[in-house]
């Protein structure tokens, strides 16, 4: 990697937008053989990025803690971007464990999920695959745990202009969404479809219970909300549920699944066996998460 693009990585690595009008573009991304989730095969710049606007992840499906958060948060993305998605926007999840994730297998998870048209799940050879995380700068082995937990961030970009920044999942998806297909696209976009991208709320001060909440768990569960996500409406959960239940449940939901747990198998399995990730709360964390659900059903049932 030339120092140039070293200096661009590490900026995008800083969370801020890149201007790079040369060097990013086909000599830059490689050409990596991939198959996509309905068995078609594409080369990586030609058919994926090339004079287009993308959001790139790398997931692995048997992966319990942080990909079916990133996957839910994306989802929210692609809602968000609505029928843009596939036309002038395209999302791309690749596969860093391709010997498990056969086409397949990334059909069904893509399904459980109920993902639409326009976001492609892809695999391909190991190495090949490596190769192009180095190159995208979403490959750091210090940040790869004997968990085997995967660098928590996704790259977006528009090739048309070169500019590409770097995410974390744990953003707002609004804001993520403004960012794809506002900020970063160059096309022209009516004023009026634009506004709805703009009106990503500031930041206001949220406890922390309810900071954790909207970072980590909202984008598969309501309070009270109606709406249907990835995961059941949590309004009243805390009286409907045991403390001491509830409490290990949103700190290691994948042990007590391992466990057996009877209340635990059963919801898992009318969940379309989505696996409420393990984000490693600390206990603090988990008691202002159970407060802010207690508070939040306690103010919605008024
Ligand atoms: C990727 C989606 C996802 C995310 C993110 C997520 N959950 Fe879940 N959650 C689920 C699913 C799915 C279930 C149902 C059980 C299962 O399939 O594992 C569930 C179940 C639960 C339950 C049990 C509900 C009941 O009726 O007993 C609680 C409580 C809960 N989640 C809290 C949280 C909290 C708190 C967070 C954030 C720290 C969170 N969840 C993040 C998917 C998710």
């Amino acid at each position: 990697m030339s120092a140039v693009l070293l200096a661009i990585f590490i900026a995008s690595a800083l969370g801020g937008i890149v201007h790079a009008s040369q060097g990013m573009g086909a000599g830059y991304f490689p050409n990596t053989p991939l198959i996509t989730h309905e068995g078609r095969r594409v080369q990586f710049y030609d058919d994926l990025v090339a004079g287009k606007v993308v959001a790139i992840n790398f997931i692995f499906t048997s992966c319990s803690d942080s990909c079916p958060a990133e996957t839910a948060r994306l989802v929210r993305v692609q809602e968000e971007l609505g029928d843009r998605v596939g036309k002038d926007v395209f999302m791309y999840s690749i596969s860093i464990d391709p010997e498990y994730d056969t086409p397949e297998v990334l059909k069904a998870y893509r399904e459980k999920f109920a993902i639409k048209p326009g976001w492609t799940f892809l695999t391909g050879d190991e190495d090949d695959i490596i190769i192009l995380r180095k190159r995208l700068g979403l490959y750091m082995e210090e940040i790869q745990n004997d968990d085997g937990d995967h660098n928590l961030t996704f790259i977006v970009g528009n090739d048309r202009t070169g500019k590409w920044v770097k995410r974390s999942p744990f953003d707002n998806p609004k804001v993520i969404a403004k960012l794809i297909g506002y900020d970063l696209f160059d096309g022209q976009i009516l004023r009026k479809n634009a506004k709805s991208y703009a009106d990503a709320p500031d930041v206001p001060d949220f406890s922390t219970g309810e900071y954790l909440f909207r970072t980590r768990c909202e984008s598969c569960h309501t309070i009270g909300g109606g709406e249907k996500r990835l995961g059941p409406d949590l309004l009243g959960v805390t009286e409907r549920r045991d403390a001491a239940w509830l409490a290990r449940w949103i700190k290691e939901p994948d042990k007590m699944l391992e466990e057996g747990d009877p209340a635990a198998t059963e919801m898992f399995l009318q969940y379309q066996e989505i696996a409420m990730p393990n984000f490693r709360l600390k206990k603090e964390e988990v008691g202002a998460l159970i407060e802010y659900l207690e508070n939040e059903s306690l103010r919605i049932r008024g």
